[in-house]
């Protein structure tokens, strides 16, 4: 089967990227990313590029590309799915936050919703593709949904896991090391292959049972999440020691079977799947009593928030044990470099702790806006708005975040705190001034003979 028409449910980090490389690769499918939320919808389809509401290096020149030719952007949801002969999921399943699995299991509402619209919506047959990361076996439910609601059309549920990182989404969709489909009807799978055949190589392109692509995704997390805190966990040890996690991190790597990557000790690994899908984890594997297997993925979140936690404490006591009333700089407030998103990310959860000790915060990022910053306070309830405005400033300009201030941490690795003239920071700054360092992106040497004193994790 051929498919001519393309709907995406849900127009966020996943499915605006992926679809615009989709359409970008596939000129003669129409590809229709529909959303509820009006303001991003009107974002991507925003004359000026620079106002998309997902940054991702080389996004902006993809949609310009496709954006009007064969991809479009449209709150109309119904008319999509009803048009479209592939239909792809892609909204959000955040951690529950209520009832059972509270703080633990997928909230499958939005998935469950679409599963319901679609049912109701189409008049002719359809392959439902899962974008979204959802717990193993998923797929039944929203094969039960479609089969009892809707209008009695075939529908085909494949499972299509999404792999990219944010910060290289369009590298990543482009040159992906796998694609990954799980189904159980051939045509259905051989449509959605057609679709990557355009610029994935055939040998990447792998398929399985639904069942196993699904859980695929959630353990692809957890493997790379443990990676992180396994390194993070020896970044203490090395710095009890006096070993070097870098210089550990290096010899370890280069043994085949380990690998070089994903092994760079942090203030410790935020964004939104990592965290959210390894609790999704723990509660699967807890669901079927397999507590031993449960216990080993939730020691990956303990060290995260240890890390975390451990990062806010040396700089409470490296700053004679007291951070009231003193000026700390954050350089960098989201989760990663190269992007706005700011969910999980660790710069949250140090900021939330020095201010529990009346510290003053100014933060500079280079892309994430004001009212997220303290959007992402609020959501903690540790204290009013009022306070948090109080307490932190976001400064538009990071020679302004640093000025008077007695520390600076980085939590965030963004390329240009490195050319930042360091001399005039610290000239600008209270005596001694205090360089923490929870992403090891700055060079020791030079800090110190500039007359910091500089931590950084692990060393
Ligand atoms: P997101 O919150 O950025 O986007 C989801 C969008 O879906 C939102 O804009 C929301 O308004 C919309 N939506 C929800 N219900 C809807 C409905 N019924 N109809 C229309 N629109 C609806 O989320 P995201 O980061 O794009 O993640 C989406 C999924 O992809 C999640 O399951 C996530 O785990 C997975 N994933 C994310 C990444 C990533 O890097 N962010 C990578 C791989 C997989
Ligand atoms: C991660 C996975 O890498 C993607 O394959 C997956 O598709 C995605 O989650 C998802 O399902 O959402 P992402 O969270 O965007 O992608 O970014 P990563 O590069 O994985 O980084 C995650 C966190 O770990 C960041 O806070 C990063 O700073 C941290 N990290 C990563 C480290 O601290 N050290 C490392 O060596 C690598």
């Amino acid at each position: 089967m051929r498919i001519k028409k393309i709907a995406c449910i849900g127009a966020g980090y996943v499915g605006g990227p992926t679809m615009s490389v989709i359409a970008q690769k596939n000129p003669e499918i129409q590809v229709t990313v529909v959303d509820l939320n009006v303001d991003r919808i009107n974002a991507w389809n925003n004359e000026n590029l620079e106002s998309l509401p997902v940054y991702e290096p080389g996004l902006d020149q993809v949609v310009l590309e496709a954006r009007g030719r064969n991809l479009f952007f449209s709150t109309n949801v119904t008319k999509a799915i009803e048009e479209a002969d592939m239909i792809f999921i892609s909204v959000n399943t955040p951690t529950k936050t209520y009832g059972k699995g509270k703080g633990q299991a997928a909230d499958l509402k939005f998935i469950e919703l679409c599963a319901r619209q679609i049912a109701e919506v189409s008049t002719t047959s359809k392959i439902i593709v899962e974008k979204s990361t959802i717990p193993v076996r998923t797929a039944a439910t929203i094969k039960s949904i479609l089969d009892h609601t809707g209008n009695g059309v075939q529908f085909h549920v494949l499972s299509n896991p999404e792999f990219l990182a944010e910060g290289t989404a369009i590298a990543d969709l482009q040159n992906p090391d796998r694609i990954l489909i799980g189904g159980e009807d051939q045509g259905a799978i051989q449509a959605l292959k057609n679709i990557y055949q355009a610029w994935v190589p055939n040998e990447r392109i792998i398929t399985t049972n639904l069942w196993s692509s699904e859980l695929s995704k959630l353990v692809a997390n957890a493997f790379l999440a443990q990676r992180v805190s396994s390194i993070n966990s020896i970044s203490e040890l090395c710095e009890a020691t006096g070993a070097n996690v870098d210089e550990v991190a290096h010899a370890i790597g280069q043994d085949s079977r380990i690998g070089s990557k994903f092994l760079k000790a942090s203030v410790g690994f935020g964004g939104s799947c990592f965290q959210k899908d390894l609790l999704n984890l723990v509660y699967i594997a807890r669901s079927y009593n397999l507590n031993e297997v449960a216990d080993y993925w939730d020691q990956v979140i303990r060290i995260n928030d240890h890390q975390k936690t451990r990062f806010a404490e040396k700089i409470i006591q490296s700053m004679y044990n007291t951070v009231n009333g003193k000026k700390i700089a954050f350089l960098g407030w989201a989760f990663k470099k190269n992007t706005n998103d700011t969910r999980e990310s660790a710069a949250i959860y140090v900021a939330d702790h020095l201010l529990e000790e009346q510290a003053k915060i100014a933060v500079f990022d280079p892309k994430v806006q004001k009212h997220q910053i303290y959007k992402d306070l609020e959501y903690l309830q540790s204290r009013t708005n009022s306070e948090n405005e109080y307490l932190l400033e976001v400064a538009e300009d990071a020679y302004e975040a640093c000025k008077d201030a007695h520390g600076i941490a980085i939590l965030t690795e963004w390329d240009e705190f490195k050319d930042f003239d360091w001399d005039r920071i610290k000239d600008n700054m209270k005596k001694p001034a205090f360089v923490f360092d929870g992403r090891k992106l700055l060079d020791r040497n030079r800090l110190e003979e500039l007359g910091f004193i500089y931590y950084a994790i692990g060393e």
